[in-house]
């Protein structure tokens, strides 16, 4: 059974933009994506999204429908009444480029500033070691399909804008949490995760577990034991007597 949805479309760029209404036809079994491509081959030709994989997996189409963070693709449009006037715009934290497309370089810069794996020097290729428990525990990071739903959730930023340079937001924070997890890795996670990456500026609201399409849970499995490991070497007496002693 197809019906007509009311659609009301973020059209613009980084000047200028406004909210646009459209009828477009929709089909049993359809998403958001469907929608959006139907308008596109109907109404407007120009009109910019960004997709892929049309399958939740290459993380391309984030948006906001009716103001939540959600890909465009994993939305069914069964999820919404059918006299529902369903609003889609671009992502909040990101310069807009047109109608849904952001700019995400933020991301990259972000992913750019945390030093990769560093294994200790002695180790060569082939001689890596780890438990299987140490696997699993960043096995639900690696899900990560980097779609900055939650990146673009989080308070810290969306709301302002001065904090980006001093913040790597939750995605990049479980980057950190994973490295410093990895039992071969040698470098200085902790430091780094408070002093360069801002992790005292989460305040464990959660919004970005609440949003994250692969059901990771960054907060509590990521940034809360990270919180922990910082904690730790701050109050830890022998930490702090050798940061007097050596740190000078
Ligand atoms: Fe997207 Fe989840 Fe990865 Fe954040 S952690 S970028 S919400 S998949
Ligand atoms: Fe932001 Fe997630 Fe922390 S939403 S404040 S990074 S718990
Ligand atoms: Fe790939 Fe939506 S198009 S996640």
């Amino acid at each position: 059974m197809s019906y007509k949805a009311s659609f009301r479309v973020w059209r613009g760029d980084a000047d200028d933009g406004e909210l646009q209404d459209y009828k477009v036809e929709v089909n049993e079994g359809e998403v958001v994506l469907d929608i959006l491509h139907r308008l596109q081959a109907t109404q407007t030709p120009d009109l910019a999204v960004r997709w892929n994989c049309k399958a939740g997996k290459c993380g391309s189409c984030s948006a906001e429908i009716n103001g939540r963070p959600r890909l465009l693709c994993m939305t069914r449009m069964s999820t919404f009444s059918e006299d529902e006037v369903i609003t889609v715009t671009p992502m909040r934290t990101f310069p807009v480029i047109r109608d849904l497309v952001t700019d995400v370089s933020f991301n990259y810069t972000k992913a750019r500033e945390i030093p990769s794996f560093t294994p200790p020097p002695d180790l060569k290729p082939g001689e890596y070691r780890m438990q299987q428990v140490d696997v699993e525990r960043s096995q639900e990071f690696r899900k990560c399909i980097e779609c900055f739903l939650c990146q673009n959730t989080c308070h810290v930023v969306r709301d302002h804008e001065e904090n980006k340079e001093n913040f790597a937001g939750p995605r990049y924070l479980m980057r950190i949490a994973e490295l410093e997890m990895h039992p071969l890795d040698v470098a200085d996670r902790r430091d780094e995760a408070q002093e360069e990456h801002g992790l005292g500026y989460c305040n464990i609201t959660k919004c970005c577990s609440d949003v994250c399409p692969e059901g990771i849970h960054i907060t509590d499995n990521a940034l809360i034991p990270m919180k922990e490991r910082v904690a730790d070497r701050k109050y830890d007496p022998i930490v702090w007597l050798g940061n007097k002693l050596f740190r000078r």
